[in-house]
């Protein structure tokens, strides 16, 4: 697919929004500015269409998403019980930077709340989304348009970036007023608190209607235990290729004293700096500096907080693409928003996943061409990809109509050989009901196979689909079936192999973020 950007900065907005927007209302995805972050909008009321932003975006179907509206219009039809609090707020900061987390009703599918009874409403402050969100004239869920876990995206090229021919639309209005995003305040919790700090404090809201709410804390996910909080908070975020250190001068040292030591400790790597223009004006004159491949990205010293927010995930893209293997990023205090931001940053680790084993069974026939090859060619997949995915697959592979014990045949040993892979050893297995019981998932090469073990499985049928349904490919017709190459010649086993592994590919992402937890 060709992703259409369309630039609204000359020319006629709503015109130009009306194929995006029925893009939208049809369940297609469409990225677009909102005053903090580019989103990634798809209509909340599609299941399929909130479903391919979870793939597309690689996030953990436990991550709620955002529901985007224009107005408070039909508010009382996605939320229920709603405080006299949200009134109040909706009148002093709205259409703004402030996501309220409201009791739900059943109109949106279980998928846009992971399964909470809550749900998060915002109501953007930005041309191109208020414009979109009325054309469009649906509830639209857009997460920040990035892939999960790298920075946000804050310009229409950050988006393309990461989703350049994956999506139909990207509305480019330029840089993303204020860079960070919204603050996420939970009107459910006895006391308001805020889930996720953003440019509207606990402050400004007190100072604006007078409602109390907590602030943000850091420790909110791991103590309040009664109820999730944002689940999203427990999630690597933010994070660039290259490892990012803090920088701040005080009293005794400045800015560029810690700069300067801190390179010192890095000999023998290309470092980034994100730090004020004033600093960087004194620092560039150092020798040091000047025998150092060092590449800067500066914000504003006159408004380091709105201009250091505004340009973070911009900096932290730009230097990743420069290729440094450090970023020194400023740290501001008192910016709470990209303090926070920063610090995820900063961190290097994301919290300890636990492991999860999980089995995956191919079947074929005889488990002497297509099952092994299959299992064979996950393997190779998964030993290369294990490091990002939190589950460890254990890979088996039976037959229908076999016997125990018999080799892979010649071709499928040869054709596999050509790239690397060894199946000499394989010896086939009649399947068991016992493997059908275990296995997590099944993967039939046809349709017909399917058919067969959910019938004999009914209770379990969810676990049991063709390959190419595995792999979402279940469109292409011909995709559908893998037919059996069984004593044609080696060309067509090399067809098989190329076939299985486009397959294996696409199945690989799907159920790593279907059985991800
Ligand atoms: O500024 C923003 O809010 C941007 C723009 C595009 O609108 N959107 C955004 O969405 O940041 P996302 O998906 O990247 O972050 C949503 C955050 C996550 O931390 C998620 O866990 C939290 O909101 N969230 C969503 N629904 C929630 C709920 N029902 N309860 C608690 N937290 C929720
Ligand atoms: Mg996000």
């Amino acid at each position: 697919m060709k992703t259409e950007v369309v630039r609204v900065s000359t020319g006629n907005v709503a015109e130009l929004l009306q194929a995006p927007a029925s893009a939208l209302r049809r369940g297609e995805i469409v990225a677009f500015p909102t005053e903090t972050v580019y989103g990634l909008g798809a209509n909340a009321l599609i299941e399929a269409a909130v479903q391919q932003i979870f793939l597309l975006k690689g996030r953990p179907q436990d991550n709620p998403l955002i529901v985007h509206l224009a107005d408070k219009t039909k508010i009382e039809q996605l939320a229920k019980n709603i405080p006299q609090e949200f009134y109040q707020l909706y009148e002093a900061f709205c259409p703004g930077p402030l996501t309220f987390i409201l009791e739900k009703t059943d109109l949106l599918p279980e998928i846009v709340s992971a399964g909470l009874s809550t749900v998060a409403i915002r109501f953007p402050d930005q041309r191109v989304s208020q414009e979109l969100l009325r054309l469009a004239d649906v509830p639209v869920v857009a997460p920040s348009a990035n892939i999960s876990g790298r920075p946000s995206a804050t310009r229409a090229s950050h988006v393309l970036d990461d989703f350049e021919d994956k999506i139909p639309f990207i509305v480019d209005d330029g840089a993303t007023e204020l860079g960070v995003e919204s603050t996420v305040l939970d009107l459910c919790s006895q006391v308001p608190r805020i889930l996720r700090p953003g440019v509207i404090t606990a402050d400004d809201i007190r100072v604006r209607t007078g409602i109390e709410v907590l602030p943000f804390s850091e420790g909110l996910n791991e103590t309040d235990l009664r109820r999730p909080a944002s689940p999203g908070l427990k999630y690597r975020h933010y994070s660039p290729e290259a490892k990012v250190i803090q920088v701040c001068g005080d009293h005794e040292k400045s800015l560029e004293t810690v700069v300067l030591s801190v390179l010192k400790q890095h000999s023998n790597q290309k470092l980034g700096l994100f730090i004020n223009e004033e600093s960087w004006n004194k620092l560039r004159l150092e020798a040091d500096i000047g025998e150092r491949e060092v590449v800067e990205y500066l914000f504003s010293a006159e408004n380091p907080h709105g201009s250091a927010a505004h340009e973070l995930y911009a900096a932290l893209r730009a230097l990743d693409a420069a290729g440094v293997d450090v970023i020194l990023a400023e740290a501001v205090p008192g910016a709470e928003a990209y303090m926070n931001r920063l610090d995820r940053a900063c961190a290097s680790e994301s919290p300890p996943v636990q492991e999860q084993v999980k089995k995956i069974l191919f079947v074929c026939t005889g488990n002497t061409c297509r099952s092994p090859m299959a299992a064979a060619l996950f393997n190779a997949y998964a030993e290369e990809k294990q490091q990002a995915s939190p589950i460890r697959w254990r890979v088996l592979s039976a037959g229908l109509h076999t016997m125990d014990g018999l080799a892979a045949s010649d071709h499928a040993v040869s054709v596999l050989r050509e790239i690397g892979i060894d199946i000499s050893r394989h010896k086939s297995a009649q399947l068991t009901e016992e493997m059908l019981a275990e296995a997590d998932i099944i993967a039939t090469m046809t349709r017909s196979q399917r058919d067969l073990l959910q019938a004999f499985l009914p209770e379990q049928e969810n676990k049991i689909k063709t390959l190419s349904e595995w792999a979402l490919e279940q469109e292409a017709d011909f995709a559908r079936d893998v037919s059996d190459p069984f004593a044609q010649s080696e060309a067509v086993y090399r067809e098989t192999r190329n076939q299985l592994q486009a397959l294996i590919e696409s199945l690989w992402q799907q159920i790593n973020l279907l059985h991800a937890e």
